[in-house]
């Protein structure tokens, strides 16, 4: 009798936690729809988390070589809300949409000035202008307006991304230099200018990086300049952003899954945290078409590893992932 209430109790326990368990599914390689049935145009671009909601902006490729940035927000990565067209050309700066266009916008708050920052690169379409720009606005959806544009410090500046440290301090980091280096620029405390450049990688010819800070370490993966065309993903490590960094090493197939790195998403939940390498699938000359694809990160004996799923599954309040077993279906 006793036993049999034992099992009876462990059975509840288990049912409890299974029901606690919220596992939703990724899926690659197909593309994503909004609410509304439209392709979800959001590349190179990185997500932000606000309240419950991940806002994702990136470039909208659909129907023009000029992208407009797009913000969409969601809950659990499969339903995309458009949220707004947050800089359109011609309409939020002048020269936006004729001389200059926008790649790889990315969004960041800043705790100490409330405002939503968006950085990007800013460019001429042969790519000769080399320039980064950088908007602002005081809620996640827009209005933004242009805050600056120009070379950082004076330096020739193309693929980029930000990154937001633990506390609070802010770095634009792009290809300088006629793709030759990694330039680290350290940023005003309102996010609005570069105040200090260090340069990393120096004629490693990387572009897409992509940070993230994990426990003690410093993880940047990035990838080698072969225009639309996938290449190899590297991942190099330090203690510290500004210096120290290992030598670069393969990560990932060798052209990345048929992917390029636009960032490395942080799902923090009640149990673990999930790293999630986000890439554009490039679909070239067809960019409209080019794919969003999401990654768990792994870490084998302390290194970074990635593998490919078609799908795969994340619990994001507990912060945990697993696998398909498509084996059994
Ligand atoms: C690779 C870059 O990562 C993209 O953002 C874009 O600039 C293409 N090159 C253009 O060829």
């Amino acid at each position: 009798m006793k036993k049999t209430f034992f099992t009876l109790q462990l059975l509840c326990i288990a049912l409890l936690v299974k029901a606690q368990e919220q596992w939703t599914t990724i899926r690659n390689g197909i593309e994503w729809t909004d609410t509304e049935g439209y392709i979800v145009q959001a590349h190179g671009g990185n997500f932000l988390q606000v309240g419950d909601r991940w806002y994702l902006i990136g470039e909208d490729r659909a129907g023009s070589w000029r992208p407009d940035v797009n913000l969409y927000s969601t809950t659990d990565f499969n339903t995309w809300r458009f949220e707004a067209k947050i800089i359109e050309n011609y309409v939020t700066h002048p020269d936006l949409g004729s001389s200059r266009m926008i790649e790889r916008p990315k969004l960041m708050y800043n705790e100490k000035t409330g405002k939503f920052v968006v950085w990007c690169h800013w460019e001429a379409g042969n790519y000769s202008a080399s320039e980064a720009g950088v908007f602002e606005s005081d809620s996640v959806a827009g209005p933004y307006h242009c805050v600056w544009t120009g070379r950082p410090l004076g330096t020739k500046s193309r693929d980029c991304n930000i990154f937001v440290d633990n506390d609070g301090a802010a770095y634009f980091i792009s290809t300088t230099e006629e793709n030759t280096n990694l330039g680290l620029f350290r940023l005003s405390e309102d996010y609005h200018s570069a105040v200090s450049e260090t340069v990393l990688f120096k004629g490693e010819r990387r572009e897409a990086p992509a940070i993230a800070h994990i426990g003690d370490t410093y993880y940047m993966i990035s990838s080698a300049c072969t225009g639309w065309d996938p290449n190899q993903a590297k991942i190099a490590t330090s203690k510290n952003i500004a210096e120290g960094w290992s030598n670069l090493e393969n990560i990932g197939d060798r052209i990345a899954y048929d992917t390029q790195s636009s960032s490395i998403l942080t799902i923090n939940g009640t149990e673990g945290a999930v790293y999630i390498y986000v890439g554009d699938r490039w679909m070239d000359p067809d960019l409209p078409r080019s794919k969003i694809i999401m990654l768990p990160i792994e870490f084998e004996n302390g290194k970074m590893e990635l593998r490919y799923f078609d799908t795969w599954e994340i619990d994001l309040q507990r912060g945990k992932w697993r696998t398909i077993d498509t084996s059994k279906k």
